[in-house]
């Protein structure tokens, strides 16, 4: 069994995007990420200090926009307005959830679609759909990138996500489906679960709630993906059971060190992708 190791391969690609920032800016070219926070979420605020720490690691403009719980709408619609005229910043991140009172599609569809690095809007959204597209939605991308680190083989196999999420659940689905995965997409209504699980030489779990995949579930061998983010007695940890599951799979990502690291090193990629075709590069 190997613990897939996202910390050590999010440092390769972040490397990488390091290396490649540097030479634009040779040219005199920056790259750019202004990430907006409306309220005071203290799990939203770690997110958004460490994306503005990674900015600076590797050298980008890193723009920071906290605005107040009783935001309106109008508001982050006239701050993203500005967003997206303004030269020095290639990508615009607006971190969800977003306060009851504004509604989350409004502020998606505001944002330019070439500076979408979340890949959030519908017209990112459809372009991953037929498979030709610039941005990919930072945690399913952080995936696969770790699949193709690991040199594990997608096309044909039983792939199972459980999650329909448009963040993380349905482009995951999609993404493998482009590697030639038979892809099955499980969520809170699907009957027998188990089922599927136990069928799946590929599984994602982006559930969100801890201790969910057991043993059980799981066939001998599987690559098991853990996306959950929880906290339990003060401790982050994922879906999965990880000391009973880790046994029977061939690989595992752990929590934490595992998929989260790898989210933040491709939206950095994103917004690196995004100022190159700014710039027509
Ligand atoms: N909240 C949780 N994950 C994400 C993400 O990937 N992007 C944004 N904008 N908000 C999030």
């Amino acid at each position: 069994m190997t613990i897939i190791d996202g910390k050590a391969v999010s440092a390769a690609v972040k490397e990488e995007i390091k290396s490649e920032t540097a030479k634009l800016k040779e040219k005199g070219i920056t790259v750019g990420l202004a990430v907006i926070l409306v309220g005071d979420d203290p799990a939203s605020k770690i997110y958004v200090a460490n994306k503005k720490k990674a900015c600076e690691d590797l050298g980008f403009v890193s723009e920071e926009y906290l605005l107040p719980e009783n935001t309106k709408t109008s508001e982050l619609l006239e701050l993203i307005n500005v967003l997206n005229n303004e030269k020095s910043i290639n990508g615009i991140l607006c971190q969800l959830p977003l306060p009851k009172q504004i509604d989350e599609q409004t502020v998606i569809n505001a944002i330019s679609p070439l500076k979408d690095v979340d890949a959030f809007h519908p017209s990112n959204v459809g372009k991953i759909m037929i498979d030709d597209y610039d941005f990919v939605p930072c945690t399913p991308a952080g995936i696969m990138e770790m699949l193709k680190y690991y040199n594990i083989e997608i096309s044909g196999k039983n792939c199972v996500v459980i999650g329909r999420s448009n963040i993380v659940g349905k482009p995951m689905s999609m993404l493998l489906l482009h590697q030639n995965g038979t892809v099955t997409t499980c969520h809170s209504r699907t009957k027998d679960l188990s089922e599927y699980t136990r069928k799946a030489d590929i599984l994602v779990s982006a559930v969100g709630k801890a201790n969910f995949v057991t043993a059980d579930m799981v066939k001998d061998g599987a690559v098991v993906i853990d996306v959950g983010m929880n906290r339990e007695n003060g401790k982050l940890c994922g879906d999965v059971v990880f000391d009973e599951v880790s046994k029977k799979a061939s690989f595992i990502t752990p929590v934490p060190g595992g998929v989260g690291p790898m989210t933040i090193a491709m939206l950095m990629k994103n917004t690196l992708t995004a100022a190159k075709k700014q710039n027509n590069i």
